[in-house]
């Protein structure tokens, strides 16, 4: 049986990327923040570990508690909308924190077991916002897109050992990833863009394009299907953007 550790399943894509994977027959180390035991369905192949990617310890603890694993999926992420010129770099920090250096040190605690079995899937979850630039989202698309450079030249230095590595890139989604951007986002938008702000979130107004669904089953298809791509967007509005281009 196949083993998968997962960031970020407390809900959203990482709680359905984790359901998934149960109904699919893999031993799944479901990790969140503040383990719930009773988001997923009770199974001997289920494991919930506390698990908070900005703490080093805490990264230790769970990748050890966990034991082998075949795949990572790196989906915990935190959301900010806003204007670049009034964001606090605090701020900036604490998304690259989480998106980006976040990712970097979960993939560092788990290469030399995967290094050394000779064998291994690293899935990070980024963006669509990295296939085309959006407005009021700067400093959240730096934090995928560093991931996506990043992805692509480790994946060179790691194809030696046979390990593999992909970027989801999923559309916009009703998760509760807006809701839990919101405290990041107080101070609100300066007068001098007002307008502009205003314009662009008239346009938001579209239905979202991408369920969690779609996500899961593009985190399955990078991490059980060896001749997939390196970038696979998930989700209709994704999967235009990326045409687009
Ligand atoms: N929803 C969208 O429109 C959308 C679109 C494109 C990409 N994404 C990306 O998809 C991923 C999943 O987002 P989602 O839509 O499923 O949103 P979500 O429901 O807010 O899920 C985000 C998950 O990340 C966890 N998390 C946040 N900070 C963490 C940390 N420091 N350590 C460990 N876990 C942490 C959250 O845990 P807590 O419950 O503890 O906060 C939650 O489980 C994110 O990387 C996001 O950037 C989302």
């Amino acid at each position: 049986m196949k083993t998968v550790l997962i960031t970020g399943c407390s809900s959203g894509f990482g709680l359905e990327t984790a359901r998934h994977f149960l109904e699919r027959d893999w031993k799944v180390i479901a990790t969140m923040r503040k383990p719930d035991h009773n988001l997923l369905p009770a199974s001997d192949n289920l494991i919930v570990l506390s698990l908070d990617v900005d703490d080093p310890d805490s990264i230790r603890a769970a990748v050890e508690a966990a034991g082998p694993i075949d795949a990572l999926v790196n989906n915990a992420g935190i959301g900010l909308l806003g204007v670049f010129e009034t964001t606090a770099m605090a701020t900036v920090r604490e998304i690259f924190g989480t998106n980006t250096f976040g990712t970097m040190a979960m993939i560092q605690a788990v290469l030399p077991q995967f290094r050394e079995r000779k064998a291994g899937v690293i899935v990070n979850v980024t963006s669509s916002v990295t296939l085309a630039p959006l407005p009021l989202l700067s400093a959240y698309t730096a934090s995928k897109s560093a991931i996506t450079a990043f992805t692509q030249s480790l994946a060179l230095e790691l194809r030696q050992f046979n390990i593999r590595l992909a970027v989801i890139e999923p559309g916009r989604s009703p998760t509760r990833f807006s809701e839990n951007a919101r405290p990041r986002m107080e101070g609100g938008i300066p007068d001098a863009y007002a307008g502009y702000a205003e314009s662009v979130f008239a346009g938001m107004g579209t239905p979202a394009g991408t369920a969690a669904s779609d996500v899961a089953e593009a985190v399955w298809y990078a991490v059980t299907d060896p001749a997939s791509p390196m970038r696979i967007p998930a989700g209709a509005d994704a999967i235009a953007m990326a045409e687009a281009r």
